[in-house]
């Protein structure tokens, strides 16, 4: 590796109005504890610091660090019954000695799973790691699956040697499940940090005719899961547990550090997932041009919103559409403000005939009813360790019974000093208030939840077809390995009281 740019925290590369193709670095002085407070600080972040918006036209971007590796993607499986093997590979992903990990597939991220909604899929693991990795179980994260096809942290395990077969039918409630990037990934008890460190996460992408046929698509649609690794001498990633979170100082897109990709003067639809173990980026773009955003984990929002700066924190998604119109000759980045590191660059080197469009309304909500339960989740630490509701998880204990075919309303809080990320298992979740306040307008429907120190979320969800454990936790998944994880049964309405038969009167004797 020659130059290395990653620039001290809380610098932020920005290019500037004045001295076109000049680079200046902005001391953001707090910015990140700003942007780390979450998206409130949006104008505040964009007006302070990322300048861009005032660049003229035209404007080189200039190179900020050398990315000369192409963007790559993971192969993509289309079929419906698939057959990925958990091995061990070597991946390239610096220059010099490659990288051991565990693999789905033996790429990293693992194969690509993509389907067309409604229909059923079986994939069969097979554990091929060392008998020390222990006993797997895959998780596809954003699924409305079955309990026992759910991916359990401690039951219907994968031994090593072992297979099993997970099906999906691709439905919710009687209907095609909705379009969306969901993503699959080990949730071991203890040692998920490990695993997903280790390597073990790929994107699994349902396509659904009824999303808008305009949306840029094909060759325009590109998925892209960022996730950060700590490097040793020898380039490989030895996991040390650390309840606080394990990050590391390379972010990798699609498994590639510092990548780049050549593109054409249109729109893109950027599918991201952040697939790190802890970390939470704040992603911009370098040419001050803002965001689309048209989805999140439970698919498209009801109508599209403009976004200077977006946070996402671990495993959330967001669904974005850019547009490179009038970038011809330009390279634009993919930015992280919170480490002021870009993370992708587009090299607009192509003209194109753009025939996408982003329609100005795009999917509504499910109506899911009003909430007649309500439930608080307190993600909190007790006695040294995260813990929900002051109870590390615990898989013989169930928290909370809601019926099937009903709706409840569970409120999050967080008593701690530091964010989570609440994940739910089962079903997509509508946002009812945050801090007491209106929801943001990109975050009606979600699966995975970010809670500032302090902050209250409110929101409801409908327990629909199947009944089963499942797992709500943080998805920090040190946090979650250390207790920040719990499971709730969803069960059957008691059977109402069997009307008597009337008692025939008897005939007095
Ligand atoms: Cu992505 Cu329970 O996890
Ligand atoms: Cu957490």
């Amino acid at each position: 590796m020659k130059t290395q740019i990653i620039s001290p925290l809380r610098i932020v590369l920005v290019t500037s109005a004045l001295a076109a193709a000049s680079l200046t670095f902005i001391s953001a002085g707090g910015a990140g504890s700003h942007a780390a407070r979450g998206d409130k600080p949006d104008k505040e972040l964009t007006s302070n610091i990322v300048q861009g918006k005032t660049m003229p036209e035209g404007t080189a971007t200039p190179s900020p660090s050398p990315f000369p590796r192409p963007l790559v993607f993971p192969p993509v499986n289309f079929n419906a019954n698939i057959s990925i093997g958990i091995d061990e590979a070597c991946v390239q992903i610096l220059d010099g000695p490659c990288t051991n990990m565990w693999t789905y597939g033996g790429s990293y991220p693992g194969v690509t799973i993509r389907r067309p909604t409604g229909q059923t899929t079986h994939v069969t693991f097979t554990n091929n790691l060392d008998t020390a990795a222990g006993e797997m179980t895959v998780h596809n994260h954003g699924n409305h699956s079955t309990a026992v096809n759910d991916g359990q942290p401690d039951s219907f395990l994968i031994p090593t040697g072992g297979s099993r077969t997970y099906t999906y039918d691709g439905l919710e409630e009687g209907a095609n499940q909705r379009g969306k990037m969901q993503f699959y990934h080990d949730h071991r008890m203890d040692v998920t940090g490990r695993n997903i460190w280790m390597g073990l996460t790929g994107m699994y992408i349902v396509d659904d005719p009824a999303d808008p046929p305009t949306l840029p698509s094909g060759a325009f649609d590109l998925p892209l899961t960022i996730a950060d690794r700590q490097f040793d001498v020898n380039n490989q990633i030895p996991y040390v547990f650390n309840p606080d979170g394990v990050t590391g100082d390379k972010i990798l897109v699609n498994g590639v550090y510092q990548p780049y990709f050549e593109a054409g003067d249109r729109k893109y639809r950027l599918r991201i997932l952040n697939a790190s173990n802890a970390r939470t980026y704040y992603l911009t773009l370098s040419s001050g041009d803002s965001f689309i955003q048209i989805g999140t984990e439970s698919g498209l929002l009801p109508a599209p919103v403009v976004r200077a700066g977006m946070r996402i924190g671990a495993a959330e998604r967001l669904d974005v559409v850019v547009d490179f119109a009038g970038k011809l000759g330009q390279s634009v980045y993919l930015t992280d403000v919170l480490t002021g590191a870009p993370l992708l660059e587009f090299r607009v080197n192509q003209h194109m005939v753009d025939d996408s469009s982003v329609p100005a309304t795009l999917r509504p909500l499910p109506d899911i009813g009003e909430p007649t339960v309500t439930r608080n989740w307190s993600f909190d630490k007790t006695a040294g360790h995260w813990t929900i509701n002051g109870l590390r998880f615990d898989p013989n204990r169930i928290d909370a019974r809601p019926v099937l075919g009903t709706t409840e309303k569970w409120i999050f809080t967080n008593p701690t000093a530091k964010a989570h990320t609440v994940h739910i298992h089962d079903v997509a979740q509508q946002c009812i208030s945050r801090d007491g306040a209106a929801c943001y307008p990109y975050e009606t429907m979600k699966e995975t939840w970010y809670l500032d120190p302090g902050e209250t979320l409110e929101i409801k969800l409908k327990f629909t077809d199947h009944t089963g454990v499942y797992m709500l936790h943080c998805h920090i998944v040190e946090h979650e390995d250390d207790g920040m994880m719990t499971q709730f049964e969803v069960v059957r309405p008691a059977p109402s009281p069997r009307p008597r038969p009337t008692p025939r009167s008897r005939p007095t004797p």
